[in-house]
């Protein structure tokens, strides 16, 4: 199974994605777990990322295009994967698919949660709180907000148009949404 998860920002796709990945036994794979992971240990790449991610902007595409590149050829993800927080904008979505043309690894579907903005005001506030994110501050949070209805948010319609999306309700139980999320992919 080769997955995308999309949403805003706070929608839960990281904690969507760590239980599908469970389910499907695939690795979850965050961009944005990646440059955390790598300005944590303020490698070069971290370094380069944290420029724009402090600021809540997007890191370049030459950049994460390649990471995604290279962590879709490991081992691990040779029999599926899910991508949480790529692609982004519609350079990265070309990207991706010449990415997966060379692979020979086409992708299955999109899941595409949803929830109201308040809804996500809410967790992304508390969160901030408990993780201490250094990019969950009131400005980059609303960059990042801006980015992805202006950017991200149209790249649905490319896979609702390709017949891949599959677009569930953000709102509710963890294990209820996943098991929504399943049950439609299932289907
Ligand atoms: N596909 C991408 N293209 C460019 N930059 C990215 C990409 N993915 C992550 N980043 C960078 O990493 C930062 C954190 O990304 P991440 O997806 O974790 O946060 P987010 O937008 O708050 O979503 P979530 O609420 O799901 O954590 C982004 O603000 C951006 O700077
Ligand atoms: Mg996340």
């Amino acid at each position: 199974m080769r997955l995308l998860i999309m949403g805003p920002q706070g929608v839960g796709k990281g904690t969507q994605a760590a239980l599908l990945a469970e389910h499907y036994n695939i690795p979850a794979i965050s961009t944005g777990d990646i440059f955390r992971y790598n300005i944590k240990n303020k490698t070069p790449l971290g370094l380069e990322a944290l420029k724009y991610t402090d600021k809540g902007e997007l890191v370049p595409d030459e950049l994460t295009n390649k990471i995604v590149k290279d962590r879709l050829a490991q081992d691990d993800a040779k029999n599926g994967w899910i991508l949480d927080g790529y692609p982004r904008n519609a350079a990265q979505v070309e990207a991706l698919d010449a990415i997966l043309a060379e692979l020979g690894t086409p992708l299955d579907k999109v899941v595409a949660l949803d929830a109201d903005h308040d809804v996500l005001m809410e967790r992304i506030a508390k969160r901030a709180k408990i993780e201490g994110r250094s990019d969950d501050t009131p400005e980059a949070i609303a960059k990042r907000l801006e980015t992805y209805a202006k950017e991200t948010a149209p790249l649905l319609g490319i896979y609702r148009d390709r017949g891949q999306l599959v677009e569930v309700d953000g709102v509710g139980e963890i294990k209820e949404i996943s098991a929504n999320i399943i049950a439609k992919l299932d289907a």
